[in-house]
Parts: C-alpha cells; structure tokens; sequence
C-alpha cells in the first residue's frame, strides 16, 4: 500500500520512474532545445583569417567581411541554434571607443556581410559596450568626481545612443547594452525610436554581477579595466535585491529580454527573477569562466565534458532561463539532435 508522504501524493517508491531511459526521458521536467541557445561570436579588426581563441577553446576569432563567419553561421542554423551574439575586437582603441560607433566597425561590418549572405534568417543580436573599444577598458567613460576619477553616467548614456542607432543602421535585430549604466535603456530606446528603429529590440544585461568568472572573456577582448575594477557600476554579488531593482527597473525602461549574469553562481536569482517577473523572457549568460571550469575538469579527466555541460545547461533552464547565451551551444546542440 502506497503511503501519502506529501499531502495528496501517494508515492513511496521515486525510483519507479527512474528505471529506464524512456522512462526518465517521459518524465523530464526540464528539457533544453538548440532553438533556445544564443552562440557568442567574435568579430575581429586583428585576424585576416579565422583563429582559434585560446583563452576559449573551440572558439574563433572571425574577421567581419569572412565568408568563414557565413559558414559558421550555417552550420549553426543546421543544428537548430538561430541566435547569435556579436562581440568586436576593434583594430584600436581610443579614448571616444570610436570603433564601437563607426559604420565600418567590426560589429558593423560583421552584420552587413551576415544580412547580405544570410537574409534575416539568423537573429543576430549585437552586445554594446565600449570595454573592448575604449582605451580604458572600462563600460563607460572615465570622468571626473566628487571622489577623483570615476566612470561617468550620463555621458556614457549619449555614446551609447550612438553606437545603438549605428548597430541598428548595420542591421542588428536585438541591441544587448551590457555595460550597467543607469538609465541605459531608457537611453537607448529613446534613440532607438527617434531614428526609426522602434521594431528593434533590447535584451539588457539587467542583473550584471562583477564577477570573477569574466577573466578568459576579457583576455579574448583584452577588455580588462586598465584601472581600478567594475564594482562601481556592475552588482555587488553579495545582493539579491540589486537584481530585482536593476530588472524592474529595465523593464519599466522598457527593456524586451532581462538577463542575469554569469548564470551558474546566480541560479538563485535566475529564479528569484523569474519567480517575481514571469511575464518578460528572460536570458541567463554561462559565462566564459564558467565554460572555462568544464574544460579544465574534463581535461584533468574528473568529469565527461558533455554529460557535464548539459548538466549545468540543464541546471540553469530549471531555474528559469528561456534563453541560455552560451559558448556550448553547437556542442549542446549536436548532442541534443543524436538523441
Ligand atoms: C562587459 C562584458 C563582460 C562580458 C561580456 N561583456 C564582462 C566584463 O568584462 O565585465 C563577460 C562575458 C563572459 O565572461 O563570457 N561589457
């Protein structure tokens, strides 16, 4: 006889279920899909042919006019992942990010030669920071303050006006404003609209950690803060509070996706998030150090990388995310297509 250990369940036996494959497959409650995985890319001003990244393995840096970067592109669509974000390693950096803005910038550049192979097939979104532009290395620009030298706000706000408006000119489909300004959003729909852009989207980078798992990302973009560090701007990860506020905050900017990041340390607040937001999408960024910690364990031979990967994959879809940006994405795909 089976005994109630839960009011109106009466199960005593949990491995019953768990007996067989299809059993378990039958029963899964959090199933992951290609179609909602956002592939990085990275565009570069440096290579004149595609290069593997060595601080992420697997990756490549992209020149933007490449018909390598179609044939990536592809081969992803073939496996189901539609959606890409774009990152720009620019040929310099100044002290404007002007690289970021310029209608022949990487990013710009790369999206032109995208839609004229590519059509609209693929949505691309296009990450917007001036860290990798900006010879500060900082999301924003340095400026004077009541304390002496800090990144300034507002005037951040107008350049990022402009390189939204030149990524949307290019072709962007979703503006992706990473850099944790306040009022950012706002800013950006604003220009977005006034220049015709109003079907353009933005996915904000709303619960943004300063966290210690960006370091194999800021080596690929050589975006590390020349000074001092990101806790002046991005959250302190001792708050699950500056998530909530930053979300509501975006969303009443009026912000299209939210997302938390990085993912596996936050998956408390991907589903604090989702919990107190269900009405918007919401995306979880697995960032490049935590891509990191599954190569270097599989590599020392303590884990499977892919059963490991699609376990932290699946992790952060139980929690809530709808879209998971990831560098696993082809990998995760092509193991969720075999089976
Ligand atoms: C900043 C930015 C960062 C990442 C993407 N955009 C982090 C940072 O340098 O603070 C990190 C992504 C990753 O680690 O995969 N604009």
């Amino acid at each position: 006889m089976a005994q109630t250990v839960l009011p109106g369940f009466p199960i005593n036996r949990p491995r019953r279920l768990r007996l067989l494959p299809g059993l378990r497959d039958l029963v899964a409650e959090a199933r992951l899909h290609p179609n909602m995985f956002m592939l990085p890319i990275f565009v570069s001003e440096h290579h004149e042919k595609p290069s593997p990244i060595e601080s992420l393995p697997g990756h490549y840096y992209y020149p933007p006019n490449s018909p390598e970067l179609i044939k990536s592109i592809q081969q992803s669509l073939e496996l189901g992942v539609k959606s890409f974000i774009l990152f720009g390693r620019p040929s310099h950096k100044d002290d404007l990010a002007s690289r970021a803005y310029a209608s022949d910038g990487p990013v710009q550049s790369a999206l032109r030669n995208i839609r004229s192979e590519l059509g609209y097939e693929p949505v691309i979104a296009t990450d917007l920071c001036i860290c990798s532009y900006h010879s500060s290395g900082h999301c924003g620009v340095p400026g004077k303050c009541r304390i002496g030298y800090c990144v300034d706000n507002d005037s951040t706000l107008k350049l990022y006006q402009k390189i939204a408006v030149s990524q949307a000119e290019a072709g962007s489909d979703i503006i992706a404003p990473s850099g944790m300004m306040d009022g950012q959003v706002n800013a950006i729909r604003e220009a977005l609209d006034s220049n015709g852009y109003s079907d353009i989207s933005i996915m904000a980078y709303s619960a943004k950690f300063a966290s210690n798992f960006y370091g194999p990302f800021r080596d690929v973009l050589e975006s590390a803060p020349k000074w001092g560090d990101r806790r002046s701007y991005q959250a302190d990860f001792r708050n699950a509070r500056d998530a909530l506020v930053e979300v509501a905050l975006d969303i009443k900017e009026g912000a299209d996706i939210v997302m938390v990041k990085p993912a596996l340390a936050y998956l408390d607040i991907i589903s604090l998030v989702k919990k107190e937001f269900p009405y918007i999408p919401l995306a979880a960024y697995n960032v490049s150090g935590e891509y990191m910690m599954v190569e270097l364990m599989s590599r020392s031979g303590f884990a499977d990388k892919k059963a490991l990967m699609l376990e932290i994959l699946t992790s952060i879809r139980r929690a809530g995310a709808d879209i998971i940006i990831t560098y696993h994405a082809l990998e995760a795909a092509r193991l969720l297509v075999e089976v």
